[in-house]
């Protein structure tokens, strides 16, 4: 089976085998007889680059559904199932006016993997409504529910990608949103001037929603044009120290203070100062808009695509001494 069309970078590459999840019960069918063989769990596609085959049983989680699990006056619990897209529930949430993902519009991906990554933008992280997530252990089939407290929330980061990683399946996520009294995050300066341009005094939830999309569509290519996985690096977390020294040679570097010692800088601005932004190699290449996206112009190799990417990591690390981290997962 090509998995060309369950990646959002458009990578070709074949998986050794292919399976439709459904329900939870063939979840678990297909792990009793299989959960020592090699298996690659596959959700949205929206976070990771394909660079060879797979040598696996590809396991694609279409676990579909969305419910109120149960409601206060000012409060709602949702459950979603893991292979639910992420904006689609999104959108599900701005019809029924429920509030607090509306800074969450249109990130690709799956419920399931939302809480993998803690997917974030504009001010909010998915932690900020996650109340609990149901997974299956892979090894002997048994359903756990993790709290927000088990899941070791961070930026970018859960215990999924750490301790557990590999051990769970998400199969669904529990968000607490709210009816009424929504707590609007405007913070970012983005948002509020898109709010401003359209003449908007007070904001809606679906306004947030409308900004954070005109935003996204304006800088992020959309994968079904040109194949990408939104920001491939993380924005890297550096002393204050050194932050206070690059100053002094940079003195336009943005950041954004993290604690008394540390500061994150946006890793797009470091490459954009390195000459990338906009760079066409071949097939592939670094966004024009964004330059922590890059993207996949029709028919690249996985590989082409590390290559460029560690090619801005060590001019990253010599123009500025500082080391870049990947976001997306290099398979
Ligand atoms: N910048 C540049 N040049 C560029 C890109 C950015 O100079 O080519 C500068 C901007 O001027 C701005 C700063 O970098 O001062 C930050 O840029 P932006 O607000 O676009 O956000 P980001 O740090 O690039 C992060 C997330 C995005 C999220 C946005 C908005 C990470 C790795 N990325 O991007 O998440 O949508 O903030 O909150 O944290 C994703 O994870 O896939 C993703 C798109």
């Amino acid at each position: 089976t090509s998995l060309k069309p369950f990646n959002t970078f458009g990578i070709e590459a074949k998986a050794q085998s292919f399976c439709n999840i459904n329900s939870i019960k063939d979840l678990s069918i297909v792990l009793k007889e299989h959960h020592s063989n090699p298996l690659f769990i596959l959700g949205g596609g929206s976070n990771m680059l394909l660079t060879k085959d797979i040598e696996a049983l590809v396991l694609h989680i279409n676990l579909k559904g969305i419910e109120v699990v149960s409601e206060t006056e000012n409060t709602v619990i949702v459950k979603a199932m893991a292979g639910e897209n992420w904006h689609n529930f999104v959108l599900w949430c701005l019809q029924h006016n429920y509030g607090g993902i509306e800074n969450l519009s249109l990130i690709p991906g799956n419920i399931g993997t939302a809480p993998i990554q803690n997917i974030g933008a504009y001010g909010v992280e998915l932690k900020d409504v996650f109340l609990s997530c149901e997974a299956m252990n892979i090894k002997d089939q048994s359903l756990k529910t993790f709290n927000k407290s088990d899941c070791n929330f961070g930026y970018r980061e859960s215990i999924f990608k750490q301790d557990l990683k590999g051990q769970y399946i998400i199969t669904s996520v529990n968000l607490e949103l709210t009816k009424t009294n929504h707590q609007l995050h405007t913070d970012y300066g983005v948002i509020r001037n898109e709010l401003e341009a359209n003449g908007i005094k007070a904001p809606t939830i679906q306004d947030i929603s409308n900004a954070v999309i005109a935003i996204r569509q304006s800088k992020l290519p959309d994968p079904k044009e040109i194949g990408n996985s939104g920001s491939f690096f993380k924005n890297p977390i550096i002393s204050t120290e050194d932050f206070i020294k690059l100053e002094q040679n940079f003195p336009d570097i943005p950041s954004y203070k993290i604690s008394d010692t540390a500061v994150k800088v946006p890793a797009g601005w470091l490459i954009e100062k390195a000459g990338f932004k906009g760079k066409r190699f071949k097939d592939y290449g670094v966004h024009n808009k964004q330059a922590l996206v890059l993207v996949n112009y029709g028919n690249a190799a996985g590989k082409d695509i590390l290559e460029l990417a560690q090619l801005i990591q060590s001019t990253i690390q010599r123009l500025f001494n500082i080391s870049i981290e990947t976001e997306v997962n290099i398979i």
